[in-house]
């Protein structure tokens, strides 16, 4: 065996030595070592490569000297992790039974969860039920039924994601009003909660994805005067009675006369929309084989994340989807 092969295996010892006898006691830190020697570009397969350069007489006796070391440095290096894997018995019985527990932290609940678990609790205390319908919807329940005209700007690419041609994420949970009547017979009184989804610019006050609280109320003998007195108690109930809103004439398809509702937000200093509502278009109860002429209605769609916004004093709609733990741990 040449010299120089001889000097690089003593040297690979001793370095070997060396590291054992600052062993670590973590165990990242001991695998690191492990491969550094053992691992397949460690000391150890440096050494066999060079078996490929040695002379064929060489060869045998060469192969035996890295055997043997490689032998040698395992048993050692095993004997160490042994002790740290197993620590001796004396030292096992360390727990101190007598130090206090570490409290868990509770978990809390996601404002959004909060906010509309209380615009739940309002609604079922004056009668209403709840009802759900669903999130991938076809562009009839979503759309037509509504009386959403062929060319309505709702249903374009930009406001609207499509699964299919036909088959969208719901845009508003008033697909749900559709679904409610043609499974039932009037008189009706739900709320309807859920996701919805809009392929919107994304800004403080708009996401692509939010929540919506729909309510319809199918009677005989319903005015708008119903539908004022109904929303003027909730949102005295959700943001107590010296709230600031007003209701602005406004138009959906499936509503005549329409109209939205906006809160005085003190913070910003200007108003938020909280919810679009209006009474029953008769042409939607047509689509549903009501008689227009018997039954009245009204419904509404309430914005979760902005009655949230407001109530807490949140400044951006992304923060409630972000599961930033700062943010929530907060409520
Ligand atoms: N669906 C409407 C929206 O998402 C809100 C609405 C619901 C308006 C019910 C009138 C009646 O903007």
């Amino acid at each position: 065996m040449t010299n120089s092969l001889k000097e690089t295996i003593e040297a690979v010892r001793k370095s070997f030595l060396t590291a054992l006898d600052s062993f670590p006691s973590d165990t990242h830190e001991i695998e690191v070592l492990k491969s550094s020697y053992f691992g397949r570009k460690g000391e150890l397969a440096k050494l066999y490569a060079q078996m490929g350069s040695i002379s064929h007489e060489d060869r045998p006796n060469a192969g035996k000297a890295i055997n043997a070391l490689k032998e040698e440095c395992s048993r050692l290096f095993e004997e160490q992790e042994k002790k740290y894997i197993t620590p001796d018995s004396t030292q096992t019985d360390q727990l101190d039974y007598t130090l206090p527990g570490e409290a868990q932290r509770l978990g809390s609940k996601h404002p959004i969860s909060k906010t509309l678990q209380e615009v739940k609790d309002i609604f079922t205390s004056v009668g209403f039920h709840i009802a759900y319908g669903p999130e991938v919807d076809d562009d009839y329940h979503n759309f037509t039924a509504l009386n959403f005209p062929e060319h309505h700007p709702a249903r374009d690419m930009q406001d609207t994601f499509f699964v299919q041609k036909d088959v969208v994420l719901r845009t508003h949970t008033s697909n749900v009003q559709i679904h409610l009547m043609e499974n039932s017979e009037p008189p009706l009184r739900y709320i309807v909660p859920g996701r919805v989804y809009r392929n919107e610019a994304i800004s403080f006050k708009s996401y692509c994805l939010f929540h919506q609280v729909e309510a319809l109320v199918v009677d005989k003998n319903i005015s708008f005067g119903d539908l004022k007195g109904t929303l003027e108690y909730f949102v005295k109930r959700v943001f107590g009675s010296s709230v600031t809103m007003r209701f602005r004439p406004s138009f959906f398809p499936f509503t005549e006369p329409s109209a939205e509702v906006d809160i005085w937000d003190e913070k910003r200093g200007q108003w938020l929309e909280i919810l679009g509502c209006g009474m029953v278009d008769p042409a939607v109860f047509e689509n549903v084989g009501y008689d227009p002429k018997v039954w009245h209605g009204y419904a509404f769609g309430l914005g979760i994340e902005r009655i949230a916004m407001l109530k807490y004093g949140i400044s951006d709609i992304r923060l409630f989807f972000q599961n930033d733990k700062r943010f929530l741990d907060q409520f």
